[in-house]
């Protein structure tokens, strides 16, 4: 998606060979105009999946998870990584292993939110080594709801998250997919290789 890559270009910064920053319209502020559009993207790449629910975790998943079910006219669930005080029967969840923590945490859903018949899209802002993913989509299958594919802000190709999935046989659809970061350059997989 070109707006989100020039986007990621002007504001993004990488920290690291591997961290990249964009605090500035995704992971603090947000651009609404961008997550508007980053929506329409992930609608018409899962128009015709039939989507009932769509799936993501706190906090930075929600606001292109929101423009998407916004467009699609479905409900939006976010897992959530503290037990709320007010959601405390009936949790379905599933642990997420940070390797830039290591730590395990549990991320959860509550199973009012979702049935069986529900055909899910699962949406997160960074795609690393996958594990938020994996998490969420252990919790969609706990119920034996259908997870008819990922759709991600940002993918770090150069990390093993979206060959794990994609090699697990799910549809990833990444809006913007980052080759390196190496020497603070910010370099994408090529156009033809998206
Ligand atoms: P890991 O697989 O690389 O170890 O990542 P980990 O699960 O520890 O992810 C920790 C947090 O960092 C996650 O957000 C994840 O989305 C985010 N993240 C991973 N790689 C990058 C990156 O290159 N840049 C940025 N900006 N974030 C990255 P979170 O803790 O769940 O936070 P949030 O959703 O509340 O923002
Ligand atoms: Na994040
Ligand atoms: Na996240």
């Amino acid at each position: 998606m070109e707006k989100l890559q020039n986007k990621i270009r002007e504001e993004g910064v990488a920290l690291s060979d591997s961290v990249l920053k964009v605090d500035k319209f995704l992971n603090h502020q947000i651009d609404p105009q961008l997550m508007h559009e980053m929506g329409k993207e992930f609608a018409s790449k899962f128009e015709k999946e039939g989507i009932t629910k769509i799936v993501t975790l706190e906090s930075s998943g929600i606001a292109p998870a929101v423009m998407t079910g916004l467009i699609l006219n479905v409900p939006v669930i976010f897992a959530r990584k503290k037990k709320s005080l007010t959601l405390t029967e009936g949790l379905i969840t599933s642990k997420v292993y940070s390797y830039t923590k290591q730590e395990t945490n549990e991320v959860s859903v509550s199973n009012k939110f979702l049935s069986k018949e529900d055909n899910v899209l699962i949406i997160d802002d960074f795609l690393a080594n996958g594990q938020a993913a994996l998490a969420l989509i252990d919790i969609v299958e706990k119920i034996e709801a259908t997870v008819a594919g990922v759709g991600i802000v940002i993918e770090k190709a150069f990390q093993d998250g979206g060959a794990v999935l994609r090699t697990k046989g799910y549809r990833v659809e990444s809006l913007a997919r980052i080759q390196s970061l190496s020497d603070k350059k910010i370099e994408f997989v090529k156009e033809k290789e998206q």
